[in-house]
């Protein structure tokens, strides 16, 4: 199957030029001006951006959850992506404590396989790591698991202690890996739990009020002190706040090689939401939560500025009903998450590019190419380029839809309700390639279930960093010059 694009306004992360496209089976193997190539599928682009697929870097399908496990499965949540342009994932494998990572990504490759509409690869989450097992981790990057996610909240359940932490970074920054980190002070925000619910507080909102920003905010520079004694890189997931953001411009400036993403709940919606009528406040009961609305434009401000670099979803969809609803008479029991694996694109084009905050190489970059580099696809993924996969995007930027549960165009994720509902947004995927077979055509669907593979990554940020073989830093980095 040979495709012919032509026409376009190709845009990578940093090009942007008007050529045809000629791919023969899943590579990109030509591009140029006025190509007259036959081809099996000739596709007119002409008005409309062509851009890489997109890679969203944090999803939860079919994840176990807060008693209960996300809606979307591999095959409904990659398929709602797909729709949306976005044409990779990684999604979490979990390791629960005691169990072996190795086992846990058997467990996961079972869920996904033959089901995705495109192409997917894990990080694995992981709940301990005794000495005894940090050798899994270079076993789990040579099956293409370059990444780990452990959390400082959710005490008793995911929470690792600052000592497991630093043997995984230690281990990362010897094999040339990478830990993501959920930073918030969960031993804290329980004690914040309790005292509300001592009160009589079971609303919603009061999710948000027991996770202050500083928590966040202390995690986050916590985190970043640990990686730099560990040397080693760290990824901060799902930043929301404008202090947790100071204190990665901090870390970074003092060379730290710490990355972050936000998300376009963090960006768009705000805490104003938890307002809504009656128990409709859980819609936005995602961890952390949604912040006071002038962090959005500083969170804006640091994906300009490239502190920030990368935009997820954390789509980790409950619905309202039966699954949220776990949490009627108590709000910690409200199982933390929320869609928007579909939306992602066209709300960060349209919020971003046509917003002013970022230009389109930047939209890219944050949506594509950024993601590829960081966790090692780059340049198989995240860019259009001869002998990159086809993952190709032709997206109008004309197109005008609403972001509704009830558009049939915008909502094709398995869950009752959209975080976005009503959001005007002007720019729309209109056809999907992933490895050269078009996938979405003007809406339609025209893939299977089995049609994606899984990636197997390479190192961080497509770098080796050579194994210092368990090296003791002789000297820890100093917060004082010559200290
Ligand atoms: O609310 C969220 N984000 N749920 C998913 C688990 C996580 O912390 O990413
Ligand atoms: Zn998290
Ligand atoms: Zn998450």
């Amino acid at each position: 199957m040979s495709v012919l694009i032509k026409n376009g306004r190709i845009v990578t992360a940093t090009d942007d030029y008007h050529a045809d496209i000629f791919a023969s089976g899943e590579r990109v193997d030509l591009i140029g001006t006025n190509l007259e190539i036959d081809a099996d599928l000739v596709v007119d682009a002409g008005g409309k951006l062509v851009i890489p697929g997109g890679i969203d870097p944090h999803t939860h399908l079919e994840l176990p959850f807060g008693g209960t496990t996300t809606s979307d499965t591999f095959e409904t949540g990659t398929r709602a992506a797909a729709f949306g342009g976005t044409t990779s994932i990684i999604d979490f494998a979990v390791q629960f404590k005691g169990e072996s990572t190795l086992e846990a990504l058997e467990t996961w490759h079972e869920k996904a396989a033959g089901k995705t509409a495109i192409d997917y690869s894990f990080h694995m989450i992981i709940t301990d790591m005794p000495e005894s097992r940090t050798h899994e981790m270079r076993r789990l990057s040579e099956e293409g698991v370059s990444s780990y996610k452990l959390f400082m909240a959710y005490p008793g359940a995911m929470l690792s202690d600052d000592g497991t932490i630093f043997r995984a970074m230690r281990q990362a920054g010897e094999d040339g890996t990478l830990v993501c980190m959920h930073a918030e002070n969960g031993i804290v925000i329980d004690e914040l739990i309790k005292i509300a619910l001592e009160q009589g507080h079971i609303e919603p909102k009061y999710h948000a009020l027991t996770r202050p920003t500083r928590l966040e905010a202390e995690g986050v520079h916590r985190a970043l002190a640990i990686a730099e004694v560990a040397r080693s890189p760290v990824y901060i997931v799902h930043l929301s706040a404008y202090d947790a953001l100071q204190e990665l411009r901090m870390a970074q400036a003092r060379g730290v090689m710490a990355h972050a993403e936000t998300c376009p709940q963090y960006l768009l919606l705000d805490v104003s939401a938890y307002d809504e009528p009656g128990f409709d406040g859980a819609k936005y009961v995602l961890t952390p939560p949604l912040r006071e609305k002038w962090n959005q434009e500083e969170l804006w401000r640091g994906l300009r500025g490239n502190a920030l670099n990368a935009i997820s979803t954390d789509h980790c969809p409950f619905c309202l009903k039966e699954q949220k609803e776990l949490g009627k008479y108590d709000f910690s029991k409200i199982p933390n998450g929320g869609p928007g694996i579909e939306n992602r694109m066209s709300l960060i084009y349209h919020y971003g590019v046509n917003g002013g905050y970022i230009d389109l190489n930047r939209f890219v970059e944050l949506t594509s190419t950024g993601p590829a580099k960081i966790f090692g696809m780059f340049p198989k993924k995240g860019t259009i380029a001869v002998g990159s996969d086809a993952d190709i995007v032709i997206f109008d930027p004309e197109r005008e839809e609403t972001i509704s549960y009830y558009n049939a165009h915008t909502h094709h994720m398995n869950i009752d309700y959209n975080a976005y509902e009503g959001m005007p947004v002007k720019g729309f995927t209109e056809t999907v390639f992933s490895r050269g077979r078009m996938i979405i055509d003007r809406g339609e669907y025209l893939g299977r279930p089995g049609d994606g593979e899984f990636i197997k990554r390479g190192p961080y940020g497509g770098m080796y960093t050579p194994s210092r073989s368990g090296e003791i830093p002789s000297q820890a980095p100093s917060t004082r010059r010559g200290g």
